[in-house]
């Protein structure tokens, strides 16, 4: 079944817990929160406490999709914080199997990130660890851009992989998921969809996430 991970980056951080009660009354069974550093890309985000206090506002999966350098000195605060998914990107890891055998380690599951340039065989030595896979579909950093087309094959490469070797990592999607390019995405095998733009831009979250999902189902 294809789950809704709306992305809270485009969400209006003054109203953070209703508007997350929202999406999740939409039909969201996941919600994804997005870390940068102004570092890894150019912004500057939420950390660990944004993190806490969602926490005790709601209690679907807390996805945290880390745009940063040097995630291992992070790991351990958002997992206290009550993430319960927390993905790091190859690009950013120079150890990264350690890295996620580290999420691991904190009892969350560990996910691996790719950004629309890098290839899917980067990834062939971790699969085994991983409970799921992100891949980018937009360059980092920003909400509201343009869908780059090239991530289909990419899922569709990775869903043939996890046939080939018997392995149970879902797939996840993130970065320019509205109801025009969904159908393409769940074709290719996309199982999680993060959406932010296409969630929250017109302050309808609860009806634009049922909208979006009824869409993917279809
Ligand atoms: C981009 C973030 C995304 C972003 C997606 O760096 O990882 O999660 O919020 O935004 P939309 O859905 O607007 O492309
Ligand atoms: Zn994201």
């Amino acid at each position: 079944m294809v789950e809704l991970a709306p992305s809270i980056l485009s969400a209006d951080f003054a109203r953070l817990g209703a508007q997350a009660q929202a999406v999740i009354e939409g039909g969201a069974t996941v919600l994804h929160l997005d870390v940068m550093d102004g570092h890894f890309v150019p912004h500057i985000t939420i950390g660990p406490p944004v993190v806490a206090s969602l926490r005790k506002a709601v209690n679907v999966p807390l996805d945290c999709h880390l745009m940063i350098e040097r995630p291992d000195e992070f790991i351990r605060a958002f997992a206290e914080a009550g993430a319960d998914w927390i993905s790091v990107h190859q690009e950013a890891c120079v150890h990264l199997d350690r890295t996620l055998r580290l999420i691991a380690s904190h009892g969350c599951k560990p996910g691996v990130v790719i950004n629309p340039a890098t290839p899917v065989h980067c990834l062939d030595e971790v699969l085994p660890l991983v409970h799921h896979v992100l891949v980018m579909s937009v360059n980092p950093g920003f909400g509201g851009q343009t869908f780059v087309r090239s991530s289909l094959k990419k899922i569709e490469m990775l869903s043939r992989l996890r046939q080939s070797r018997e392995l149970d990592f879902r797939i996840e999607v993130d970065g320019g998921i509205h109801q025009d390019t969904v159908a393409d995405v769940v074709r290719a095998g996309a199982q999680i969809l993060v959406a932010g733009s296409g969630v929250f831009e017109h302050d309808t979250p609860r009806e634009t996430a049922r909208q979006l999902l009824a869409c993917a189902r279809a």
